[in-house]
């Protein structure tokens, strides 16, 4: 059996907002807490996929880094790192690009949604393969958990799939070099090299919308600065933000089935639920009944308590980088040390 180890990365691209905190970091911190083996990543290569040159890419490493510190996560306990600085990342994504197949890739809708109306000609090949890089981030630690928003569902189960294909093709190998564990996949026994991850995207905001149109998700790439709550917004920008989200004229409802067809109201009182570590059947016993106008405040009150000690840290350690960049290096050697294991075992797998 696997040992339960827990992975999942960021991108060093824009502004980390409150659809990345609820989504992923919040519950990396959750996970911490409840002493798993926990790896975060700042996945620098991924980066590349969308936009090749980034002039600021070390400052926006910092950043993100800055963020998990700054939101909870113990760089001791847990391993924080930047992912060009452990090769074997690109290596693994190697073997895994010629594990999957293409078709898999273009049948992701984010690759759809990237590059829809765009001429191939246009588009790199890192952006197609995206997923490939991302199984090999999570399984070159045979990592079994990864928190991720709803947007990353598909491509976990693509990473399922790859593990699962690289286990069964090199099945015997993996026998002959005495490595591997006997595994039920559904209700087949499998000797597996890499673990079945699973996805961890529950709670009550898996998908934090924009606040200005309550069907399109909560982006960095969103032209509309009012759309989006930032991890460094202070509480003056925090607050206007909220007073002008979308709503809609009516009271919120009593109970969770009244915000069916209420997107934006659903997207507040989920935010409200995730930021104070509750349901939004306890948000609505609490609020149900009332306007907007006596919601908002509250949510407002909620939203700077929780984010404004955040960003004022960040900017703290962002003033003084040394130990973020000292946190980067430790973690960096430690991870190594782990995915440079699962390498020598993959070689010898393939006979190499
Ligand atoms: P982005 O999607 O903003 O470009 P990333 O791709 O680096 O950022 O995603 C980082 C993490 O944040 C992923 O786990 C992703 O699922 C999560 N995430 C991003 N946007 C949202 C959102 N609107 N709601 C919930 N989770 C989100
Ligand atoms: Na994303």
């Amino acid at each position: 059996e696997f040992k339960p180890l827990v992975f999942s990365g960021i991108q060093p691209t824009g502004n980390l907002h409150l659809g990345n905190y609820l989504g992923a970091i919040r519950k990396f911190v959750a996970l911490q807490a409840e002493n798993n083996d926990c790896i975060y990543c700042v996945v620098d290569l991924h980066a590349l996929t969308a936009q090749l040159v980034h002039d600021d890419m070390p400052t926006q490493i910092r950043s993100i880094t800055a963020a998990f510190l700054a939101s909870g996560i113990d760089p001791v306990k847990s391993i924080v790192f930047n992912q060009s600085a452990v090769p074997q990342h690109a290596e693994l994504a190697w073997i895994f690009n010629c594990v999957a197949r293409i078709g898999w890739m273009e049948r992701m809708t984010q690759f759809k949604d990237k590059t829809g109306g765009k001429n191939a000609e246009q588009v790199s090949l890192g952006l197609l393969a995206y997923p490939s890089l991302m199984a090999a981030d999570i399984l070159v630690y045979r990592a079994t958990h990864v928190p991720v928003g709803e947007d990353q569902k598909q491509h976990l189960e693509l990473a399922r799939d790859i593990a699962q294909k690289f286990n069964i093709d090199f099945g015997a190998h993996i026998r002959k070099a005495g490595l591997g564990t006997d595994v039920l996949v559904g209700d087949e026994p499998v000797h597996a090299y890499f673990p079945m991850v699973e996805p961890l995207i529950g709670g009550p905001a898996p998908r934090v919308m924009s606040l200005k149109d309550g069907t399109k998700k909560m982006s960095k790439s969103d032209p509309s600065d009012l759309s989006r709550i930032n991890l460094t917004d202070d509480a003056d920008a925090i607050a206007r933000k909220i007073r002008k989200a979308k709503t809609d004229p009516d009271a919120l409802p009593l109970e969770v089935a009244g915000l069916a067809g209420r997107p934006e109201a659903g997207n507040l009182v989920g935010i409200y639920a995730a930021l104070s570590d509750t349901t939004r059947e306890k948000v609505l016993e609490q609020f149900g009944g009332q306007q907007f106008s006596a919601f908002k405040p509250a949510l407002v009150d909620l939203a700077v308590s929780v984010l404004s000690p955040i960003g004022e840290e960040m900017r703290r350690l962002l003033d003084a980088p040394d130990h973020i960049d000292a946190v980067l290096r430790d973690g960096g050697a430690r991870a190594r040390e782990i995915a440079e294991k699962t390498m020598q075992d993959v070689r010898d797998i393939i006979g190499f």
